[in-house]
């Protein structure tokens, strides 16, 4: 099967196409992404002379781009996205146009070329906040709270609708906090294993009490390739970590295990919109697909801290340009007390 990953040199697809690469001849993979400040060639060294493997730079909301890249594949795994919600809040145009208009751009051509499979890589967030002991099944209302997970949310119904309308083959994940290697330091636990190996303040927004479910990012490429190989067309599937934990109670525990002081903890102004609780019900991946997380939340974040600690170069390389610029205005800026 030759897969068309799009959204390949960030952080999960990233993760997702040596996963597939690595499991033997029966896949091959194009990877089309447009290298925005979040996408990594570094990411994929390890198998970019992979035979199996090739590379194309381009846009998802450029359809001559996206037909010459799909044209001879037979699924598309759809991962590209705007996929930070503090940037959405600044800047929601970026999310729009990349995570609605380039998916109805990627079905459109997905349709003319008559692909077998599209999974489309959606996320919790569109269900939105979910009340102390609620967790979201696959039917239960979109909800989403900031541009980033509402434009998720616009791409996921877009989807449907072609299933529905056109009987196109798509299937949807809607996967919670994925952690693990390659990701960007923008984003919760990334940015508070580097700072705290740097020996710099861990910023939390609000009181630090809002909770997430984290799951491994191999144990997400195992389900969502799950879900390629034998998911049933038109149905959407969540993946979780069964690992909800409040963001202080994860910020103390890397502190730990760096043996780093609390004192680093710096509480900082809270998102604005911010959700307090996102948690899914992963029964329907279990029962179907005989999918269960395999890594946990203590052995992940042992291994993803040693990643990022053997991995100074790659966190340098990402950390100039764009992160600089972002983190100033985010943090130093905006926050008259933060001191890096
Ligand atoms: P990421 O930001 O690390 O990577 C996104 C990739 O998409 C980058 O390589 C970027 O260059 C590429 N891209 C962006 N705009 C593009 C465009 N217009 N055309 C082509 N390529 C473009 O994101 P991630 O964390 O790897 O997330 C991947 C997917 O998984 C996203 O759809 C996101 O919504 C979803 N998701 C992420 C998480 C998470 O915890 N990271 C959780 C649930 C769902
Ligand atoms: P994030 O990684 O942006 O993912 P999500 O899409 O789930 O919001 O943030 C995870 C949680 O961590 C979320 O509750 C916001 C919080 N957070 C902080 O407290 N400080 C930070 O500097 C960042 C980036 C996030």
């Amino acid at each position: 099967m030759k897969i068309l990953v799009t959204g390949g040199a960030g952080f999960i697809g990233s993760n997702f196409i040596r996963y597939v690469l690595g499991r033997g001849q029966s896949y091959a993979v194009v990877n089309y992404d447009k290298l925005t400040y979040a996408g990594n060639l570094a990411n994929l060294e390890s198998i970019a002379s992979n035979p199996r493997y090739q590379f194309i730079k381009g846009d998802i909301c450029d359809a001559t781009g996206v037909e010459a890249a799909m044209a001879g594949c037979d699924a598309v795994v759809h991962f590209a996205a705007e996929s930070h919600v503090d940037r959405s809040i600044y800047e929601p145009a970026a999310s729009i146009e990349t995570n609605v208009k380039g998916t109805f751009i990627l079905l459109q051509v997905a349709r003319k070329l008559n692909l077998a499979r599209f999974v489309h890589i959606s996320t919790d967030e569109v269900y939105g906040d979910m009340p102390p002991g609620a967790f979201a099944d696959e039917n239960s209302p979109l909800q989403p709270s900031s541009p980033y997970s509402s434009s998720k949310a616009g791409s996921d119904l877009l989807v449907r609708s072609y299933v529905r309308t056109y009987g196109f083959p798509a299937l949807i994940t809607r996967s919670s906090n994925n952690y693990g290697p390659y990701q960007f330091p923008e984003k919760f636990l990334p940015l508070m294993i580097t700072n705290a190996l740097d020996g710099k303040p861990l910023p939390i927004y609000g009181d630090g009490k809002q909770q997430r479910d984290w799951l491994h990012v191999e144990d997400n490429c195992r389900g969502v390739l799950a879900v390629l190989e034998r998911g049933r067309i038109g149905e959407v599937y969540n993946i979780g970590g069964r690992c909800e934990k409040r963001n202080l109670e994860v910020a103390k525990l890397i502190l730990a295990t760096l043996g780093r002081p609390e004192s680093l903890i710096q509480f900082v102004s809270d998102r604005k919109g911010h959700d307090l609780r996102y948690a899914i019900n992963c029964e329907k991946l279990e029962r179907e697909l005989g999918w269960r997380p395999e890594i946990g939340f203590d052995q992940g974040l042992e291994r993803t801290i040693t990643w990022y600690r053997e991995n100074m170069p790659w966190l340098d390389d990402v950390r100039t340009g764009q992160y600089r610029d972002y983190f100033q205005k985010h943090y130093v800026q905006r926050e008259k007390t933060f001191a890096p």
